[in-house]
């Protein structure tokens, strides 16, 4: 513990105009309790403040899920919990709500948020794990009535410039999930080759540029240069790609990053691998007649979702499956751009 006479005070960083850039500045979107005129001005800009997630396809899940008061749920990727208050409303105070997050520095504040919401341990019980250990849970809970998921990460993980899940912010080049396992993107990328950077960013991103961004880092880190930082490696691929030509340079720079931080993500948190064993324990950990919904936001991720329900259906171990992907309505679309890309798939167990 710090003595008092180290802890120098901190004053508070003030909004510089309106539209406040940094994360630490964005004060009142950090509080949304205290501030809820501020948060709603922002969420009516089809924005999401910073520090909370929005949950995607709410009524679609809790429409094919129709979930009874006294039945036992997971929710795999508990995140702000937005998806989980709406299930805990459903049970009534009657059934169990079990949840986890493999990300140990969101899941306390979340479980805070929820108990003062009136959800405690007698309703609901959170776990710091990967969902790929769901067979560990259903060890002590019993099978499930229905399990949720919503991939990928939460909107506090990519704001957080600490995680440094985004290029848009300053912060050390980490990008886990869980940062107490595994390797950082910085030392992971010091790990492998030419050849296996450009396989990652194909793989994992479908990026066009792979060849040359994976020459940058390569060179880059051949000169004793450090990528260590977010912009470290925002500047590599700027570099990498100078020579497109400059009217269109800005906006393929920014989209190259993004596929590249979204690839260097999968790829250090095994997103794959995991999704792959959540989805093959997933029928034993289901009742009869139990429901499964998965969020989905990239069709890696989707389509390993569609091959695994496809396949369990085949085997008449999954009775009914979703024929194609449920979008989000337009209006969620215009009013969080976040839900975009989201893909819904469900499953019934026989
Ligand atoms: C999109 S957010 C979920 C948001 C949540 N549904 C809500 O309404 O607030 C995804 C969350 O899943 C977690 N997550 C991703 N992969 C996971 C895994 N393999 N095991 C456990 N949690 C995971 C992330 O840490 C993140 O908190």
């Amino acid at each position: 513990m710090m003595d008092n006479k180290d802890q120098k005070h901190q004053r508070r960083i003030r909004y510089k105009g309106t539209h406040p850039k940094s994360f630490e500045a964005k004060y009142k979107e950090l509080q949304p309790e205290k501030y809820t005129e501020t948060i709603q001005k922002i969420i009516d800009k089809g924005m999401t403040p910073a520090g909370m997630h929005r949950p995607i396809c709410v009524t679609e899940i809790l429409d094919f899920l129709d979930i009874k008061p006294g039945q036992i749920g997971l929710d795999a990727t508990l995140g702000y919990g937005g998806h989980a208050q709406e299930l805990l409303t459903c049970l009534n105070h009657q059934g169990h709500l079990y949840a986890v997050d493999q990300d140990p520095i969101e899941l306390p504040k979340t479980k805070e948020r929820l108990e003062k919401l009136g959800f405690s341990e007698d309703i609901l019980t959170v776990n710091n794990l990967n969902f790929s250990e769901i067979d560990l849970i259903a060890s002590v809970s019993g099978k499930f009535d229905f399990v949720i998921a919503d991939l990928g990460v939460s909107s506090m993980q990519i704001d957080n410039p600490e995680r440094g899940f985004s290029f848009k912010t300053e912060g050390p080049l980490d990008l886990r999930m869980n940062p107490k396992v595994g390797v950082s993107a910085a030392d992971r990328l010091k790990e492998m080759n030419k050849d296996e950077i450009e396989g990652m960013l194909i793989e994992n991103a479908d990026e066009p540029y792979a060849s040359e961004i994976a020459t940058g880092i390569v060179n880059h880190l051949h000169q004793g240069k450090d990528i260590s930082l977010t912009s470290d490696l925002y500047k590599v691929i700027t570099e990498a790609l100078k020579f497109i030509p400059y009217a269109r340079r800005d906006e393929e720079v920014k989209k190259s990053s993004q596929r590249t931080f979204q690839a260097l993500r999968i790829d250090i948190n095994h997103e794959y691998e995991v999704l792959y064993e959540f989805l093959e324990k997933l029928p034993s950990v289901l009742k009869p007649n139990g429901k499964v919904a998965i969020l989905t936001f990239h069709s890696g991720e989707d389509r390993l979702v569609k091959k695994s329900f496809q396949h369990y259906f085949r085997e008449g171990i999954y009775k009914e499956v979703t024929d194609g992907p449920i979008r989000p309505s337009m209006d969620e679309q215009s009013s969080n751009s976040r839900a975009r890309s989201a893909k819904l798939r469900w499953a019934i167990k026989s």
